[in-house]
């Protein structure tokens, strides 16, 4: 079987051979935030089953393909729907996709996700910027033999989420008087929510957020030096904050519920992204 960089490099010039753009902005969309993909134009669609080694989502409410189109004047490369580790993926098949991005020359990733709330400021339906992250998957998708193609052994994690974009996403939220706030996002492996005592620990420990995705991708596009935005929405608050089950379809309703605000954000931030690698 060839290695990551081999496979990872014939998906990137599959999908280059599919369009003229040259996107330079990867997005990965998450549970139920996939149709800003839908919008954008000159687009070209290709399911996830035509791109060469690339792995095929099978939660619900993930679409599974990659659009690569423009958003305004911006060429993005944009993903609906992404794999899982509870879906059975390893860590290393969850990040591929981020390989491939790096191949195609994508230089910064945003990537979002449905998340639970444990900061008992936040509300459903809420934006948060991931300013770090814990990760509590037992996974790291550069275990293993480190590919020198691909990145260093040891990636430093100090900056994995780019200030600067950061706050070019409060900045740019302020203006459209969105409150948007920043937080600690904890990964946990899933499929099953949290329980209450598990929540209690998180927020213990410092988490704001929790979540089963996201990690992986972080952790591959740090270690081939890609700049990344992870923002979250909060789609239902923690197991044990509110007295109700936690329910898979409420989050993919929170989702389409702040579709717009998530939609008018993203659009106000990408053109700040893309001014970072004009010449
Ligand atoms: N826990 C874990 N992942 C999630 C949640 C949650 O409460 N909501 C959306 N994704």
């Amino acid at each position: 079987m060839p290695d990551d960089f081999t496979r990872a490099e014939s998906a990137a010039q599959f999908l280059l051979s599919q369009t003229k753009l040259r996107p330079k902005i990867g997005l990965v969309l998450g549970s139920g935030l996939g149709a800003f993909a839908d919008q954008l134009t000159n687009a070209a669609r290709i399911p996830y089953s035509q791109i060469p080694a690339f792995p095929r989502s099978t939660a619900i409410g993930h679409a599974g393909q990659m659009v690569i189109g423009k958003a305004g004047d911006i060429p993005l490369a944009a993903m609906q729907g992404r794999v899982h580790l509870y879906e059975g993926y390893t860590a290393k098949e969850v990040a591929f996709p981020i390989r491939v991005f790096g191949r195609m020359g994508v230089r910064a990733v945003i990537l979002t996700n449905a998340a639970g709330g444990i900061n008992l400021e936040y509300e459903q339906g809420a934006l948060v910027v991931v300013s770090d992250h814990i990760n509590l998957q037992g996974h790291n998708p550069l275990l293993g033999p480190n590919d020198d193609r691909l990145g260093q052994r040891f990636p430093d994690m100090t900056k994995a989420y780019w200030r600067s974009y950061r706050e070019a996403t409060v900045e740019e939220a302020g203006k459209l008087g969105m409150t948007v706030y920043q937080g600690v996002y904890a990964a946990m492996l899933g499929p099953s929510y949290e329980t209450p005592a598990e929540i209690r620990y998180l927020r213990t420990i410092g988490a704001d957020l929790v979540g089963m995705s996201t990690i992986s991708e972080a952790v591959a596009a740090v270690h081939m030096g890609l700049k990344v935005l992870a923002i979250s929405c909060v789609t239902n608050m923690a197991a044990g904050i509110l007295d109700k089950p936690i329910d898979h379809r409420e989050v993919l309703e929170t989702g389409e519920r702040v579709r717009g605000q998530f939609e008018a954000l993203l659009k106000a931030v990408l053109p700040r992204i893309a001014a970072d690698f004009e010449v």
